[in-house]
């Protein structure tokens, strides 16, 4: 199974839930793991999985805005122009039968804020034509730029397993 994990990232924990989601996948086949940066001057995947993912800004997938707001909190480089959002807002309708999943990261400390990038993501991966193989998923951060909160990198991984194991399982019923 041929997987390809999409991921944006401000100060490197989505990034790391990205890594350990590839780890999960490679289980069952080959994965390949882009920032969106990278996706953006890459050609439309042609994989058995596409999963797609970003933090959690303003209650949903960030913006220009949201993005500056980053870069203000973080030494590291952020591309101001394009985000999740902007990636699927201008990618091409999937092709018939096409499977994807969604993840995103968010606060995990009180007050839980409403909002999610993952079911965000969702959203945009279902208008475009995929079916998702599972429901959106949340990864948690104990604080604004991070870290990952305990456990998250495991579950990252677990869950994606999981993911790779029932559509590996899923193709080879359908040869
Ligand atoms: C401008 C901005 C807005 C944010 N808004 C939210 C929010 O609405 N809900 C939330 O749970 N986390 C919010 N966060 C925290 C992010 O979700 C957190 O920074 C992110 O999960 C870290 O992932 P990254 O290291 O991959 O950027 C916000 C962060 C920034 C910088």
């Amino acid at each position: 199974m041929r997987s390809q994990v999409v991921y944006e990232s401000m100060f490197g924990n989505t990034a790391a839930i990205a890594e350990a989601i590839a780890a999960g996948l490679r289980t069952h086949g080959t994965v390949e793991v882009l920032s969106v940066c990278e996706a953006a001057s890459t050609p439309a995947p042609s994989v058995d999985l596409l999963v797609v993912g970003g933090p959690t800004h303003a209650f949903g997938l960030s913006r220009q805005r949201t993005r500056l707001d980053a870069a203000d909190r973080t030494d590291a480089p952020i591309a101001l122009d394009i985000g999740i959002r902007e990636w699927l807002d201008a990618a091409l309708p999937a092709p018939a039968g096409s499977r994807a999943a969604a993840f995103g990261t968010k606060v995990a400390k009180p007050p839980w804020l409403p909002g999610s990038a993952a079911h965000a993501v969702g959203k945009r991966l279902r208008r475009l034509g995929y079916q998702l193989a599972d429901e959106p998923m949340d990864f948690l951060v104990d604080g604004m730029t991070g870290p990952l909160s305990e456990g998250e990198s495991a579950r990252a991984r677990a869950w994606a397993e999981l993911l790779a194991f029932t559509e590996h399982d899923r193709i080879a019923h359908l040869h």
